[in-house]
């Protein structure tokens, strides 16, 4: 039995801040899979099959923004207004010939996410247009429909076209709501503005308003991260995102700190370190808590029933993600995708179809070159592990014994050093679990590399 402390994380008087030493990556996973050449045959064939998922959802890909932020390296393309109505005129035509197709069309979706880069920065029309193209397919009674994007330029306009065509759960990038903080990270807008339009937004009788936090951002003192939970609990928002700022190699905050600079506030140079932002985390979830707000998952809360986070929640059961979109990514009939990330290169890729399709009877979206992958046998097995640590509990319902057996001396490892507690049901992560929730998850997916199991007990589960 291989056990290191990569998985396990270390004995500590104080595992919120010391089981591990830094956030290993954003997200953890292992892949079973081979890249695959997809040949318009198989594409065609992908695209008449009917489906055998019974949780399904769309992803749409905005890949613009008007300013690159210091913290992220989303960014991908320049906001110029041609290059986006061309952009959105081609996507809506490809969302329509999918809607049409046997495999859209064989069972609703649950769920469709408009993300980006900054979707909220298309016009109020666009904005329409995109929602009467996803109205197309057929989707559940209660679809959640987001769209994601920030605050400014969101005007009513928007929101309203938005709302009149099926979106009714937006999602903004706020980051911090303090004003020198904002200004350091190259965001646009004041407190004061932000929380004016969140209030006005969250008014609405039905539409759930998300905001992201990050916490870890240069010049974001303990100090500042408590007004801006306080602000977050005050702005009327219907959910938050708590997320640890990432060192995201190529974004600026990363660039200055190779060089020993922190891009600080005018006043303050100071940048948390992995303890204190283990710190903060703690304080916004216990303050979020002590307040009702309930928690969804490791880093999302919402205040009522109104914030259902279904596409973040299916998504990381490892669902069907129809992809649209240049850089969209997904899974067609089990097969992992991503779309071209190049904007002109996703643009070739229509005009070679639309060549090549004349003589085909049914027309089908483009198939952009990106990535293809062969199944991964153990995807169901590896999500069960994925959304269980995610969301604070991983159950043992349903679960093969031998499989919990084989795991029980890393949960044992675990419950030894402060991440979580056992029982004979469910496996549940404590606070600090739930801070390096992504560390044990890697950590879980290395112990079975290590430590193989007997491959058919996985597909059993
Ligand atoms: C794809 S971005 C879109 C955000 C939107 N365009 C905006 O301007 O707010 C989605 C979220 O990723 C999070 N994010 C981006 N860079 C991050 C980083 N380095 N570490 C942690 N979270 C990050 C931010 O909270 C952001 O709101
Ligand atoms: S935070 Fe949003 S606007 Fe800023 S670079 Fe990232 S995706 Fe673009």
């Amino acid at each position: 039995m291989i056990l290191t402390s990569s998985m396990t994380g270390i004995a500590s008087p104080d595992p919120l801040q010391h089981a591990f030493k830094v956030k290993s990556a954003p997200h953890a996973g292992r892949s079973g899979s081979r890249p695959i050449k997809v040949d318009e045959q198989l594409w065609q064939q992908w695209w008449q099959t009917e489906t055998t998922a019974d949780k399904r959802a769309l992803y749409i890909h905005i890949p613009f923004c008007r300013k690159r932020c210091s913290f992220c390296n989303f960014f991908e393309n320049g906001a110029k207004p041609e290059r986006i109505s061309h952009y959105m005129e081609v996507l809506c035509q490809q969302l329509t010939l999918a809607s049409q197709t046997k495999l859209a069309q064989s069972q609703p979706f649950d769920t469709v996410y408009v993300g980006g880069g900054t979707p909220t920065d298309i016009t109020a029309e666009e904005i329409a247009k995109l929602g009467q193209a996803i109205q197309r397919f057929p989707l559940a009674d209660n679809a959640e429909v987001t769209l994601e994007g920030r605050l400014n330029g969101f005007d009513d306009a928007k929101f309203n076209n938005a709302l009149d065509n099926g979106f009714n759960r937006f999602s903004f990038g706020v980051q911090s709501f303090d004003t020198a903080v904002r200004k350091a990270a190259g965001r646009f807008d004041d407190k004061e503005t932000l929380l004016k339009r969140l209030q006005q937004l969250s008014q609405h009788p039905s539409a759930s308003i998300v905001i992201d936090l990050i916490f870890g951002l240069p010049g974001q003192t303990m100090d500042i991260w408590q007004q801006d939970i306080q602000a977050a609990i005050d702005c009327g928002a219907h959910g938050v995102d708590l997320y640890q700022l990432i060192g995201l190699a190529g974004n600026r905050i990363d660039k200055a700190s190779e060089k020993g600079k922190v891009l600080g506030t005018e006043t303050s140079e100071f940048q948390a370190d992995s303890q204190t932002r283990a710190s903060m985390y703690a304080y916004g979830a216990n303050a979020l808590e002590s307040q009702q707000w309930q928690r969804l998952s490791s880093c999302h809360w919402r205040r009522d029933d109104r914030e259902r986070s279904v596409y973040n929640s299916l998504a990381k059961s490892g669902i069907e993600i129809l992809p649209f979109g240049a850089g969209g990514g997904g899974s067609i009939h089990g097969h992992g995708m991503m779309n071209a990330r190049d904007l002109s290169e996703w643009h070739q890729a229509q005009v070679v179809t639309e060549d090549a399709e004349l003589s085909s009877q049914t027309r089908l979206p483009a198939q952009v070159p990106g990535m293809a992958l062969s199944p991964n046998p153990s995807a169901a097995f590896d999500a069960i592990f994925k959304r269980g640590l995610d969301s604070g509990t991983l159950s043992f319902d349903g679960m093969e014994t031998d499989v919990v057996i084989h795991l029980q001396p890393l949960f044992e490892a675990w419950q030894q050093n402060g991440l979580a507690t056992i029982d004979d049901t469910c496996l549940k992560l404590t606070l600090a679990g739930r801070f390096w929730n992504v560390n044990m998850q890697t950590g879980l997916f290395e112990y079975l590399a290590k430590n193989p199991m007997n491959a058919e007990a996985q597909l059993a589960s």
